[in-house]
């Protein structure tokens, strides 16, 4: 390492201008490069050098480093402050950008969402249960006797025979599952998938989802249901939506209701949204509260169904076809 070689790497490093930004990372390298770097070279050499002189060759070693570091610190400087004028790839702001993917809610949670934000205003919280179930949670207890048509192979699915252990058919699982549990007064809602063995159609799935709302108290009436079901559609729709109880049966409520909403489009008419009625006090004593002191009503609706009415939507198979631009169209804005 002779006097001579460190005078003309100092007047190279003195003397260099660079004018674009790849003329800079060419002198970077080729001074301080990790693999072939003059400098780092040196610096690699000094360890070999006698004591007495290592000193002042490692001083003048890190000031030319220092002024490489230096050369490039005022580069970056200078060029930032006038808008990058000297880098090659001059910012060009008409070509387009390159567009970050943002992902959006699926409709059905945002339906979902939305049920569980308009019924925790008035005092509901959110409960959730298996999709798979026993006869006794899904059938028994509700008080669906052994013949009747839902227990038919048709429609449930049956993980085994004897005991009976299924996919559950509706949310109406999750009522006895709760009830068991928890003594009242309670109101409750629980939403999830539900399998039915049917076959698919635009108006049919094997599965669906369900919501799920239940409400026990001393003296709670029919009219507390149309209330609440009333104010539930009005938030979901607007305030002119219009809707009707249809006298209806089901095994574990009575009275039963089936409640249609009013629908303009497509002249489609009343279209039915959801099962409701006044627990019956049989499925009460099932899962030991006294029906003498306490009542209660529940409702059961299919969100998909829902889903349709408020995005005009009518093929049950497009939420589960994973088609991007079909699910990204939908924005959480109600
Ligand atoms: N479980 C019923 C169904 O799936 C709906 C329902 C829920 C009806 C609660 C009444 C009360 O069809």
């Amino acid at each position: 390492m002779d006097k001579n070689e460190i005078e003309k790497i100092r007047v190279e490093i003195k003397s260099f201008h660079a004018k674009t930004y790849e003329d800079l990372e060419f002198f970077r390298i080729k001074f301080l490069g990790k693999k072939k770097g003059i400098l780092t070279f040196l610096f690699k050499k000094l360890k070999k050098i006698p004591d007495k002189k290592r000193k002042n060759i490692g001083k003048i070693l890190n000031e030319l480093k220092k002024n490489v570091q230096d050369k490039i610190q005022i580069f970056h400087k200078k060029n930032f402050i006038k808008g990058e004028k000297h880098y090659k790839y001059k910012f060009d702001p008409t070509i387009p950008g390159k567009s970050i993917e943002i992902g959006s809610l699926h409709p059905i949670s945002i339906v979902k969402n939305r049920i569980l934000d308009i019924l925790k205003m008035i005092g509901f919280s959110y409960v959730e249960g298996p999709e798979i179930e026993n006869d006794w949670h899904n059938f028994t207890a509700l008080n669906i006797p052994i013949d009747h048509p839902s227990r038919d192979m048709q429609d449930t699915f049956f993980l085994y025979k004897n005991p009976d252990i299924l996919l559950r058919t509706h949310t109406s699982s999750v009522q006895i599952r709760y009830m068991k549990k928890h003594n009242p007064p309670f109101r409750v809602l629980s939403i999830g998938k539900v399998y039915r063995n049917e076959t698919i159609s635009s108006r049919s799935n094997f599965m669906f989802h369900q919501a799920e709302g239940f409400y026990i108290d001393k003296k709670v009436s029919f009219l507390d249901l149309k209330k609440i079901i009333q104010y539930l559609i009005n938030s979901l729709f607007g305030e002119k939506a219009k809707i009707r109880f249809r006298p209806s049966y089901f095994p574990f409520t009575e009275p039963s209701a089936e409640v249609d909403i009013y629908c303009d489009d497509y002249n489609a008419g009343w279209l039915e949204i959801m099962g409701c009625g006044m627990i019956d006090p049989q499925v009460l004593k099932n899962v030991n509260i006294d029906s003498e002191i306490y009542s209660g009503f529940a409702f059961g609706m299919g969100i998909e169904r829902l889903a349709h009415l408020i995005y005009k939507i009518n093929d049950i198979r497009t939420y589960f076809e994973n088609d991007i631009c079909f699910l990204k169209q939908f924005k959480n804005d109600f």
